[in-house]
């Protein structure tokens, strides 16, 4: 029997940049229509959750992670009608929405913060974190995450300093005020009201910061080649452990509705500070979000092996783990690995242990798209150049079509298509056996199809090559072996203590089906094969 699971748990999240995606209104940008004329395609793709990124009102200083009305659709992307709209389309088709929650900062154009900087008596005033230089300590070192100098900015109207963690036009709001706790948990209910499945949370780490402002150490490690941001490290102004206090205030929220609503963080931590954000006793969030393979440099079996291990022996008991592989804040897998190991890394995204997360377009391998310097539209590109994250949020590829499909033809998209959408594009890889589209499709297929797979045990095996690594997932008896080569030349297994035969289920590099002799498993250059082992062998 298999045990209930939630949806969260066993199935697969696609991440949507809404400007990205498809242009139905025909103004060169993304829109929610957009959005509903496409969930046919997700049905079809496998997904099972789709993560909506920011659609609310908002001056897009940061492209909608600046809100100035939480509860309203831009006109940008459309209004709330064709949000609902969206909304029941995907759920009819069994897809759940997961909604971008960004609690950190607001727009400077909120009228919250419109009030709050109107005078230093104005009741908002201490909705927003406020300080004057000569404050004890004085005005610390904070840095803004987006390069560019100090996180305070000087309102010289009321002669204080504001903090903005990111962009100068995102004010942080001061969590530590019980009004802005309760305001912003009825903007939660007023999604769940409408029926979301939960929220991705953004900049979960930096809601609270030091009490005492003090400043941060320099970061010994940083190097002039590595990133403004990291300078410093943020001992001062995230991750400080009030902050755990308010991830249990925002889970009671959504446990007090029905259905399975589901808290996912954006938490770029070690990994045992990551670990508390699920809680002691798991009345944490649902997934603290897991960027080890985001974040990691090479791809050997030799550094992927202990990223899992480490990973999964940090996991709390019951808690349910969780895998990145792209999202629109880093440059795309297929670009950072290439091609053909973005292929595997695909095949290890969809068969380890935990809820995956797939970024739009890395389905058919969407590569970064090279953007002028004078069409940079990203905060963190204009502020920190050669840092943009403009690159990973080109326009989906549909089809050959002059703008990819995405925007009518003599549109002008938000940011420019990538050359090679004649080849790469869903319409040409939709019946191409051999496209990494194919290839995700059959991987989310039996993801949904075998337990081993979606909820399964992990173990990893010993391969004799340290160019291969597998492992096995197993469920009730059901075995599962994924076997991928990171070699560019062919590999042959014996992997006889796993049993004596198994049929291929998948491969990276198709056609390949039939069975195989644990004893003698050859793989190719590069390839990854899923192989179902056949029981009592
Ligand atoms: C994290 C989001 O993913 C990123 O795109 C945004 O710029 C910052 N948070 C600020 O909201």
């Amino acid at each position: 029997m298999i045990r209930k699971i939630p949806w969260w748990q066993k199935g697969v999240i696609y991440q949507i940049y809404p400007r990205s995606f498809a242009d139905a209104s025909g103004d060169g940008t993304g829109d929610l229509r957009g959005v509903s004329s496409r969930l046919d395609y997700l049905e079809w793709l496998g997904v099972d959750a789709i993560w909506l990124s920011p659609f609310y009102r908002s001056p897009m200083a940061d492209f909608g992670y600046d809100v100035s009305d939480h509860c309203d659709v831009d006109p940008v992307f459309g209004t709330l009608p064709d949000f609902d709209e969206m909304l029941e389309g995907a759920n009819r088709r069994g897809i759940k929405v997961i909604i971008d929650f960004v609690p950190n900062h607001t727009s400077d154009e909120h009228p919250w913060f419109v009030e709050s900087r109107s005078s230093q008596t104005n009741p908002r005033r201490d909705w927003y974190i406020w300080r004057e230089p000569e404050e004890a300590g004085g005005l610390n070192n904070w840095e803004s995450i987006f390069g560019g100098g100090s996180a305070w900015e000087w309102d010289e109207k009321t002669k204080q300093y504001y903090l903005h963690t990111f962009d100068v036009k995102q004010p942080d709001l001061n969590w530590r005020n019980p009004e802005v706790r309760e305001a912003m948990y009825d903007v939660m209910r007023f999604w769940l009201d409408r029926g979301v499945d939960g929220f991705r949370l953004d900049a979960l780490s930096f809601l609270i910061k030091d009490e005492r402002f003090r400043d941060n150490p320099l970061d010994p490690k940083w190097r002039p080649v590595d990133p403004p941001w990291a300078r410093q490290r943020r001992d001062y102004s995230d991750d400080r452990p009030e902050v755990l206090d308010i991830v249990r205030e925002m889970r009671a929220v959504t446990d007090s509705y029905e259905g399975e609503r589901a808290l996912i963080g954006e938490l770029y931590l070690p990994l045992k500070r990551l670990m508390t954000y699920y809680g002691t006793e798991l009345e944490g969030i649902h997934l603290p979000l897991n960027f080890g393979l985001v974040l990691l440099q090479e791809w050997r079996p030799d550094t992927l092996e202990p990223l899992v291990e480490r990973y999964e022996a940090a996991l709390p008991q019951g808690g349910w783990p969780n895998w990145v592989l792209g999202n629109h804040d880093n440059p795309r897998i297929a670009s950072r690995i290439g091609p053909a190991r973005s292929r595997m890394a695909q095949m290890l995204l969809l068969t380890l242990r935990g809820a995956p997360t797939c970024y739009y377009g890395d389905e058919i391998g969407m590569t970064d798209v090279k953007v002028p310097p004078e069409l940079v539209r990203d905060p963190q590109g204009i502020r920190s150049p050669g840092y943009g994250r403009d690159p990973e949020r080109s326009p989906m590829q549909w089809s050959a079509d002059s703008n990819a499909g995405f925007c009518p033809k003599g549109v002008e998209p938000w940011l420019p298509v990538a050359d090679d959408h004649e080849e790469v594009n869903v319409e040409a890889q939709k019946g191409d056996p051999s496209s990494m589209l194919t290839l995700f499709r059959c991987l989310a297929y039996l993801r949904r199809k075998l337990p081993a797979l979606s909820i399964g045990s992990y173990r990893p095996l010993d391969t004799g090559s340290s160019s291969v690594l597998a492992y096995l997932r197993e469920y009730e008896g059901n075995q599962v072996l994924v076997a991928l080569n990171f070699s560019a030349a062919q590999r042959v297994l014996n992997l006889t203590d796993t049993g004596k035969r198994g049929e291929v289920l998948c491969s990276t590099l198709p056609p390949r089906t039939g069975d195989v002799t644990l004893n003698k498993i050859e793989l190719r250059s590069e390839e990854g094969i899923v192989v179902s082992l056949a029981s009592g062998t």
